[in-house]
């Protein structure tokens, strides 16, 4: 979607739809006076359906009423109770452009005022505005002929509230643009196919970034058991598509010195493997490499937006199959950092492959810190739902930041605890640690307790996103509105908003 930025008031600006913002009122709350111009237009219309009481202002509500003029129409969205955020606007933008799509209108303004309703700072507001209508019309529609018209292009008018503001909302509008463009580039591979997606396709993807100053280097199988990556290999060697691992650096810019390591859960296909797993469903396994992709989106963020830190994303991706060469129940393998495996369940194999990225990260990185980004169990989507991810790790400072961020972001973290017990649960008597425990208690605790032994001292969170990675058909009217079917690409605004340290929390 196209995204401009007017100094005129919206119903200046000639589009198809002009979108205004309504907050819920009081019980007896009258129109905002905000609405007055627009009113007149359609003949005192809106003020007659909001003392009808049929127009609320409450959230998802859309209302279409038509111009008088002959103007197009206006769509009055709902912004829900007071106070505002940044999410109010978010959800209000991504419903209004998921209800006008099919309706062959192409071309939109915005009455930004009317949205900002004298609460939210303007250019959070123009930032919320602009994700929420860009994630909210995206549908992943490469392999589709026939579909519906969606908004090309949005266009904010600022008006006389907010005119004085222009070149800081340029600004603000530039950037969200970058930003979005990373979000639904992430969406799109990871809601590639598996048979078009193989972890040597997501290393060609990541080598594109180097036409954006990013270093990009990747390992095939030969130079995987070169370092001793047993992990990725056991868990590739059921597949005709063999693994890799991909490195992706962004060498930053004025906080030289600091260094921050992503590494990310790139499964193309997670049939579960010699302990494989129930068919129903088994389709949605295209997106175990949610995390890796989110991995990719973040770097282009970080490069296009000129994070001050360095950056080091890194991708563990294979494909777990059934093949003769399958790792089985019952293997010992052994990893980057020396570290052995005894591998009790073959469906527990993402905490196999980032056994070797981690330490493969600390040993070559030294980062101050270390990030990774997984759909990992089954357990986090029981305990969690869909719409929050699980944040363990050993740094409570690193953690509470990025719940911070995810705050102001949308993205939704809830901190679980590490505790000694998990540390003696995933100890094996046939090798170092197992892969899965029985009986499978505290499954997302057990999947970040493991991970924990590959990173050593490094500050480190461990994002566990089985449940908002992607959404789903059933229950995708509880999602917010900004997320469509499948891939979500979450975690790519959350983490960008991390490393360029300036977390709004509204
Ligand atoms: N990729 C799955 C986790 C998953 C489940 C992601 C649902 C998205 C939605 C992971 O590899 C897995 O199968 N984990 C096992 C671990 C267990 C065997 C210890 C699980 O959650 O059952
Ligand atoms: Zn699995
Ligand atoms: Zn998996």
């Amino acid at each position: 979607m196209k995204l401009l930025l007017d100094r005129r008031e919206a119903l200046q600006v000639a589009s198809d739809a002009v979108l205004l913002g309504l907050a819920e009122g009081g019980k007896d709350a009258m129109l905002p006076p905000a609405l007055a111009p627009e009113d007149k237009v359609v003949g005192g219309a809106i003020e007659r359906a909001w003392a009808a009481k049929e127009l609320r202002g409450k959230r998802r509500e859309v209302t279409i009423v038509h111009r008088s003029d002959r103007a197009g129409r206006f769509v009055l969205v709902g912004l829900g109770a007071r106070p505002l955020t940044a999410e109010s606007l978010r959800v209000a933008a991504a419903e209004a452009a998921k209800r006008l799509r099919g309706k062959g209108i192409r071309t939109v303004s915005v009455a930004l005022p009317t949205f900002t309703a004298g609460e939210v700072p303007a250019a959070v507001a123009v930032q919320a505005i602009a994700e929420g209508l860009t994630l909210g019309s995206y549908q992943y529609l490469q392999y589709k002929a026939n579909n519906e018209t969606s908004v090309e292009e949005a266009t904010i008018g600022l008006g006389r509230v907010h005119g004085g503001e222009e070149g800081s909302l340029k600004r603000a509008l530039a950037e969200s643009t970058k930003l979005l463009d990373a979000v639904l580039w992430t969406r799109d591979l990871a809601n590639a196919p598996p048979n078009i997606a193989t972890p040597a396709w997501l290393a060609a993807q990541a080598e594109t970034l180097t036409d954006l100053g990013l270093k990009v280097a990747v390992f095939d199988e030969k130079k995987l058991a070169e370092l001793g990556c047993g992990g990725i290999l056991a868990v590739g060697s059921g597949s005709r598509h063999p693994p890799r691992m991909v490195v992706v650096e962004w060498p930053g810019g004025s906080r030289k010195g600091r260094t921050v390591a992503i590494v990310g859960k790139g499964i193309t296909f997670d049939s579960g493997g010699i302990s494989i797993k129930a068919a129903l469903g088994m389709q949605e396994m295209k997106f175990d490499k949610a995390g890796a992709c989110a991995v990719l989106g973040t770097l282009r963020a970080a490069a296009v937006l000129k994070a001050p830190t360095r950056v080091v994303g890194i991708l563990a991706c294979a494909e777990n199959l059934v093949g003769e060469g399958a790792y089985r129940p019952g293997d010992i393998v052994r990893t980057y950092s020396g570290k052995t495996i005894e591998v009790t369940n073959t469906d527990a194999e993402g905490r196999v492959v980032l056994s070797d990225a981690l330490a493969y990260a600390v040993d070559k990185y030294h980062p101050d810190e270390i990030i990774d980004i997984a759909t990992l169990t089954g357990a986090a989507l029981t305990a969690l739902g869909e719409n929050i991810a699980a944040v363990v790790g050993n740094n409570e400072r690193l953690e509470n930041a990025l719940v911070v961020c995810g705050t102001a972001t949308g993205e939704l973290l809830w901190r679980l605890p590490l505790t000694d017990t998990h540390r003696e649960m995933v100890r094996s008597d046939v090798a170092d640690v197992k892969n899965s425990v029985e009986p499978k208690i505290a499954g997302v605790l057990m999947g970040g307790t493991f991970l924990e032994q590959f990173v050593g001292e490094t500050p480190w969170a461990h994002l566990d996103i089985a449940g908002p990675a992607y959404a789903r058909l059933g229950t995708l009217k509880y999602c917010p509105p900004y997320q469509p079917l499948g891939a979500t690409a979450f975690g790519v605004r959350l983490l960008t908003e991390y490393l360029l340290g300036e977390s709004v929390a509204l």
